[in-house]
Formats: C-alpha cells, sequence, structure tokens
C-alpha cells in the first residue's frame, strides 16, 4: 500500500478562449490528475459538526439505523424488494432516503410525513437520476463530453439542478466518471469517454453545475460520483462484469475522475456493482475505505448500487443477507440502496457488535452532513409553485441547441466535385430525408432521460421541413431501427433517386441498446439499415450518414463509401435545430471523439494512452499478410490495421486548421523542482512551464478548434502511455486568423504513479504535443533531470 500523498495543486491549464458567451466564466478550479491528497469538501464545516453531534446524541439506535436506508418509490429502473409502506417508514424514522418520485406533490407529503411525525423531524433525501437534464434534455454525456467544453456541461448541469429541485429531487445520482474503453459496454453513453483528464474537467464541471455556489440553496442537488470504481473496465464490455484493474492504473485511470469530483465537492459516491480484483466494488475496503476514507478522507456519502449489497451473494462472498450487509457496511458503504438488508440486519449487527456503535454513528454522520449541508433541516419542502409545467424557457432550449450542435463530430466530409458535400447549399431544391430516426421525438432523449418529454423534442423532420418547406423534402422512414420490409427499403431508394441529396438518420435503438444493461457483442447499424445505407448510396446521390448513437460503430463499409458522416449522439429536446444549422453551415462542427473509434471489433479495448509494449508497430504502413520477419514479430494483427477508424480527439471542421511547432519555456526541467510544486498547497503552487503553439484557420469558415496538449514520459520506473492529454482548449477562430495558444502546466501534468506506487516526478525524457488530435501533431523535447 502506498504510505505517501503528495498535496499538489489545481492548475488552470485550459482557462483561456472558451466560446459559449452565452455561458458563464470558468470556475477557478479546474480539471487536475489525481493527486492522492485530501479532498477539498466543504461538508464537514465546524457548524454543521456541531448540528450532526447534537442530533446523534439524541438517536436511538433503531433511529440511526433507519438512515442508512433507501427505496426506490415509482418506476423501478432494476429488480425491486416488493416492499412498499413507505409513508409509514418514514414517519417513525425507518428510512433515511426516497428516489424515483413521481411529483413535487409526493415529495412533500412523503417529507410532511418525515419532518411533521417521526420524533426527531429528521428531513428525507430525495433522489433520481438526473443524468443529462431533467426535462431539458442536453445530449447525452457521451455528447456532452465531446463538446471539450467544461462550461456548458456545467450550464446544462446547472439547468438539470433547477428543474430537478422544483421537482423535489435534492440528490442525483450523477455524474457517471467511469473510463470506458470498450465500446461494447451499452454504459459508455453515461460518461465522458476513455480519457482521466478530460474525464476529471468534465466530472468538476457536473458537480459544480448541480451543487451550485451554495448546496444550500433551493435550487442545488448533491452530485454522486459513480461507480466507484472500475466499473468501465467490465470484461468483454458486458454489463455488471468482472474487473481486473492493477492498482497502478485504478491510481492513473479510473480513480482520477472520482477525485476530481469529490475535490470540486461533490457530496457522494455510489458504490458500483463489479467485482474489482476479485472484491466486490461494493464490498471493496481498499477502494471504499483505504482510499477514499484515508487518504482522501472524504466526509460525504457512500451508496450502495441497486441491490449491489444483495448482490454480494450471487458474487460469492456472502452466504446470506445479514454477512452481505457487515460485509459492505464495514467496507465503507453508509447507504443500502433499495437492497434492504440494512433496515433487516443492522440492529442485529450491531447488538451482537459485528458492526460497531462507532462505525454506525460514521455512516450516519455522513448521511447526516449532507442533509444539513442541503438545507433540508431548515427547508424540508419544495414550494411546489417552482415547477414549470409550460414551455420550456428559451434559455434553456438556447443552451440545449448550442451544447448539441458542439457535441457534433464530423467524421468524414468528401469532396463531390469541386466542393465537399457538408454544408449543404440552402438552395437545394430536393431532399431526400429517410430513416427511422429522422423523425423519431423519443429517441432523440437517449439513455437516462429523466423526466425529458418527447414532446418537447424537436425532430429533424420538423426542423428541416420548417427550414426548406415540405415540398422540397421526400420522407420515407426506411423502416424501423430493428427491422425494415422490402417495399421501405425500395421506398427510400425512389426518394434517393428522386433527390439532389440523400440524408440518413440511422442508429441504435436507445432504451434497448445504450445505457444501462445495452452491452452489445455487434456494434454495427442495427436491423437493416446498413442495407439501406448501401442501396441508397449506390444511386450514385450524394450522401449524408447521420449517426444517432451511444457508442462508436463498426462501420468499416459506411467509411469506405460514404461521402459525408457525422456522428450526432442523442442530441436532446432540440435536436432537429442543432442538425439543420449543422447541415445548412449556420453552424459548424466542433465536437472532437472522447473515445477512439474502431475499425473492427477485435480491436476492442482500444485507446489512445496506451503503452508502447516492448514491439511496437510504430506508425508503419503494415502490410497484410506481413512480408517479412520485421513485420511480422510486432504487436499487430496479421489481418487488420492497429490503427484505429479515427483516433480520439478527432473531429472535422467546414474550414480548416494548420498547427505550427510547439514553443516550450524551459528545455531542462528538474524532478527536485517539481516534487516541491507537487507537495505545495494549491494557493502557493505556479505553473512549471509554458507551452505554446500558433493555431491558425486556414480555411473560409469561421470555426472553433479543439486544440490538445500531449505529453510522454519515457526513461521513467513504469511504462507510461505513448500519449497522455494534459490539456485543451477550445479557440474561436475567424477566417485566416491565427492564435497563440498558450497552456501553463502544473508540476502534476509530469507526475505519475511510480513503481512504488508513490505519486512523483521523476527524471525522465519528456515529449509534448499540440494537436488536433491524439495522433498527430509535432513534438517538442524537453528533459527532467534530478
Ligand atoms: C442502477 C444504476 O447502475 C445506477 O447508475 C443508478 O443510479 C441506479 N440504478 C439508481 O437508479
Amino acid at each position: 500500500m502506498p504510505t505517501k500523498f503528495l498535496r499538489s495543486f489545481v492548475l488552470c491549464a485550459f482557462a483561456a478562449c472558451f466560446i459559449a458567451t452565452s455561458i458563464s466564466a470558468q470556475s477557478s478550479k479546474q480539471a487536475s490528475d489525481f493527486h492522492g491528497a485530501p479532498v477539498r469538501s466543504g461538508l464537514a464545516t465546524p457548524a454543521i459538526e456541531k448540528k450532526v453531534d447534537a442530533l446523534l446524541r439524541q438517536m436511538t439506535l433503531e433511529e440511526k439505523i433507519g438512515q442508512l436506508v433507501q427505496y426506490s418509490v415509482g418506476s423501478p429502473t432494476g429488480p425491486g424488494t416488493g416492499r412498499g409502506g413507505y409513508a409509514e417508514m418514514a414517519a417513525t424514522g425507518q428510512v433515511g432516503s426516497l428516489y424515483n418520485l413521481e411529483s413535487v406533490k409526493d415529495a412533500n407529503q412523503f417529507q410532511h410525513d418525515a419532518v411533521e411525525k417521526s420524533r426527531l423531524h429528521i428531513p428525507l433525501l430525495f433522489g433520481l437520476d438526473v443524468i443529462h437534464g431533467y426535462r431539458t434534455t442536453f445530449p447525452v454525456p457521451l455528447g456532452l463530453a465531446s463538446t471539450w467544453n467544461p462550461q456548458i456541461v456545467e450550464a446544462a448541469s446547472r439547468v438539470a439542478a433547477q428543474e430537478a429541485s422544483a421537482a423535489g429531487v435534492r440528490w442525483t445520482f450523477s455524474p457517471m466518471v467511469d473510463i470506458a474503453r470498450d465500446l461494447r459496454w451499452g454504459r459508455i453513453v453515461e460518461g465522458a469517454g476513455e480519457d482521466p483528464f478530460l474525464g476529471s474537467a468534465m466530472a468538476r464541471a457536473y458537480v459544480r453545475g448541480y451543487q451550485g455556489k451554495r448546496l444550500d440553496a433551493p435550487d442545488s442537488i448533491a452530485a454522486c460520483a459513480k461507480h466507484y470504481v472500475g466499473y468501465g473496465a467490465a470484461e468483454a464490455g458486458r454489463d455488471y462484469n468482472t474487473t481486473e484493474i492493477s492498482e497502478h492504473n485504478l491510481r492513473e485511470v479510473y480513480l482520477p475522475p472520482f477525485y476530481a469530483a469529490l475535490d470540486e465537492g461533490g457530496a457522494s459516491v455510489m458504490s458500483a456493482f463489479n467485482s474489482l480484483n476479485s472484491v466486490p466494488a461494493s464490498a471493496n475496503p481498499f477502494t471504499l475505505t483505504e482510499v477514499l476514507r484515508n487518504e482522501w478522507k472524504f466526509p460525504g456519502i457512500v451508496d450502495s448500487d441497486w441491490t449491489s449489497i444483495a448482490e454480494l451473494i450471487p458474487h460469492g462472498i456472502a452466504n446470506d443477507g445479514k454477512t452481505a450487509a457487515w460485509k459492505a457496511f464495514t467496507a465503507g458503504v453508509d447507504m443500502d440502496m433499495e437492497a434492504n438488508l440494512y433496515h433487516e440486519h443492522m440492529l442485529d449487527l450491531v447488538k451482537s457488535g459485528k458492526v460497531t456503535q462507532a462505525q454506525l454513528d460514521e455512516a450516519v454522520r455522513r448521511i447526516l452532513r449532507v442533509k444539513f449541508a442541503l438545507g433540508l433541516f431548515d427547508k424540508p419542502y419544495t414550494d411546489e409553485s417552482r415547477e414549470n409545467h409550460g414551455a420550456l424557457p428559451a434559455e434553456s432550449l438556447q443552451l440545449a441547441r448550442t451544447a448539441a450542435e458542439q457535441s457534433f463530430v464530423l467524421l468524414k466530409n468528401d469532396f463531390l466535385a469541386s466542393r465537399r458535400v457538408l454544408p449543404l447549399a440552402s438552395d437545394v431544391p430536393t431532399v431526400a430525408l429517410i430513416g427511422p430516426l429522422a423523425d423519431d421525438a423519443g429517441s432523440m432523449l437517449g439513455a437516462w432521460a429523466g423526466r425529458g418529454n418527447p414532446q418537447d423534442v424537436v425532430t429533424l423532420k420538423t426542423a428541416l421541413t420548417q427550414k426548406l418547406g415540405a415540398e422540397h423534402i421526400k420522407y420515407a422512414q426506411g423502416g424501423e431501427i430493428l427491422a425494415a420490409s422490402d417495399a421501405q427499403i425500395e421506398e427510400s431508394v425512389a426518394a434517393a433517386r428522386a433527390s439532389d441529396v440523400a440524408i440518413l438518420a440511422l442508429g441504435e435503438f436507445t432504451q434497448e441498446m445504450t445505457g444501462e444493461a445495452g452491452s452489445r457483442a455487434h456494434p454495427t447499424l442495427p436491423g437493416r439499415q446498413e442495407e439501406l445505407l448501401e442501396k441508397v448510396t449506390a444511386t450514385g446521390k450524394p450522401v449524408v450518414l447521420l449517426l444517432f448513437t451511444g457508442r462508436p460503430l463498426v462501420l468499416p463499409w459506411a467509411f469506405a463509401h460514404v461521402p459525408a458522416v457525422l456522428e450526432l449522439w442523442s442530441p436532446g429536446v432540440q435536436a432537429g435545430p442543432a442538425i439543420v444549422r449543422t447541415l445548412f453551415g449556420e453552424a459548424t462542427p466542433s465536437g472532437r471523439l472522447t473515445v477512439t473509434w474502431p475499425r473492427a471489433v477485435g480491436q476492442i479495448p482500444i485507446y489512445y494512452n496506451a503503452l508502447n509494449t516492448g514491439r511496437p508497430a510504430g506508425n508503419r504502413d503494415l502490410t497484410h499478410p506481413p512480408k517479412d520477419a520485421a513485420e511480422k514479430y510486432v504487436s499487430r494483427y496479421v489481418d487488420e490495421l492497429n490503427a484505429p477508424q479515427f483516433p480520439f480527439g478527432y473531429g472535422l471542421s467546414y474550414t480548416d486548421f494548420s498547427y505550427g511547432a510547439p514553443e516550450i519555456s524551459a528545455k531542462k526541467l528538474s524532478a527536485k523542482t517539481l516534487n516541491a510544486e507537487l507537495r505545495k498547497n494549491s494557493a502557493d503552487a505556479k505553473p512549471v512551464l509554458t507551452v505554446t503553439a500558433n493555431v491558425s484557420n486556414t480555411g473560409k469558415t469561421a470555426a472553433d478548434e479543439v486544440v490538445q496538449l500531449y505529453v510522454r514520459l519515457q526513461g521513467t520506473s513504469v511504462e507510461e502511455p505513448v500519449r497522455k492529454l494534459k490539456g485543451f482548449q477550445r479557440v474561436a477562430l475567424a477566417p485566416g486568423e491565427t492564435k497563440k495558444v498558450t497552456f501553463p502546466l502544473g508540476a502534476d501534468s509530469f507526475a505519475l504513479w511510480d513503481i512504488r506506487n508513490e505519486y512523483t516526478v521523476e527524471p525522465s525524457l519528456l515529449h509534448i504535443w499540440v494537436s488536433p488530435d491524439s495522433s498527430r501533431g509535432e513534438a517538442v523535447e524537453l528533459e527532467i533531470t534530478d
């Protein structure tokens, strides 16, 4: 176990140049790498501790246990307990939290039972999965991450908090900060992708948005970083499956976004379903106690995932419910979501001494802290007039549209004759609009749509009709997502033939194929959609493929034959307007991939920040099959390229950008100095290196570029990835404009978890790239001496 945890600082590595003018200024706390110091939580203030102490002193054993208990009241999103009688439980102090409530009235009613009828008047905490919006549904989290714009994520989360809190919800089970390197896993859509640095920036943004400036403001909600930890590493991409992650990788890759969420003040954590290194994550003392409590000193709640405590039995580490409750609780899970086991067994466990009074008090203290921090004791009820039952406000819709536009990733845009396919000319005479997702409002909301309402959605068909007029559109649904008839395919082909351009809106069946329990072994276009695409493309008309998916799909034919492809994820309520503005050039695509896009399923898991191996294939153009021993005995496939279809960070624009060589403020840095910086408090720490590069818009269209900074360390005690993201900036560039982009880097940009699992800077050779994605750019070299 590591013993040394160094105080580092959080650096404003990408402070300048964020675009979204309507978005508030960025907070001074920025993304940082995980560095193992205690998190900066605002939960355990002296005033709150005093109140908690006073309350704890009055509580009976049963009342304490009640605080640890949580049930879902409404629409289940997992196997239920079959129990009810929650009003009675609230009135007698037997439950601490309820979630999945249907209305603010229900919330107030249950709160009334808890506050007016129970002996100590302790309020309930109401939770819900508010993941990418409450009613104003924004793009799914993978889409939001593709904006590379933490400010817009923060703003979207603020809107979500305002709407959710008006419905009585004061706790969201978000952000999901699981790193995912395997697109077969349906839940890849719920997170920020494969990179810990970007994931940390997004984690912080969500927390800032949800929790606002003050957690006790009536429109703030407590965040919950989930699923702790390693859940995204599910073997073979199958949901709930086993994970095996070394402590080194846990610290380098999977823990940092959790650290970031909690260091930003995040109030809670959800323990995951998966087995981690043969110990279920919901009963894992190393991650839950050693790391979370002893190293990070996290004072907030650890909630279990839905029945994850009961699942210790099928995991095989408990043969009965009592043992499961004991193992989860003593490992560090404070609250039992839905398993009903703390309710049934905790009294016995305490009376028999298997759980001590001190342990119980500590868990109750964490829950009460959050309730006090939320101001629930002073204001337990929600003002029912706050909830908006009318149209969504214009500002929220504007934000949803901007977020969607910034999330779109242009994957391909070929020249046809003398111009690129996109943007389309606004006087295009006839457009064929084809595909099951062109007019499917429900699917635009994506997985975990909160209280998203299809009636609030403007579909592509509606927006396109508004733009061009119905007489310029030939619409053919082309079948359903999962099935189509020959006649529907023929009708689509005929529509394409009779038009000047064909737009195909294709993708996944959100409800079944993305999000929880949505793993896929065949991540391609389901049903007959690929056939539809091929037949429409065969008409020879220009084709624009719009992909509505929760993950990259393996579509080699499409990328070889379709001239223009735009990844749209699930764009939310403003899908149609955002897509139409992008298609016609009123908005320019600026999203970038936050997951590597494979060309073959056999390449999965594939991620950019991989190790080099001892026999790297490098960037060589390898032949298939290999032609000699030098080509054969390297880390490669004999039947496929190593390179992905599209690398992490990739995305095209309607303009072109060029990058100057990066410049650095020093050629040598000393490990000793950097380690001294690493130990400093954030307030005293300074940037240790400034990297600059000129970035130019060489085309004719104003556009945002996402400028990315990567590093590689060599000569270290452990193998380092071939590249690691350490900075990014979204920069607005007018046609012909050049901007000098500056990255001030802190010592943590060069730190790693070394061979003893200590966080440190080592003497090494360093390469730094400032580049448009993870595969390109010119490196500058630098040495870190003793
Ligand atoms: C199970 C999911 O894994 C989790 O993400 C969600 O927050 C809970 N159910 C509550 O609905």
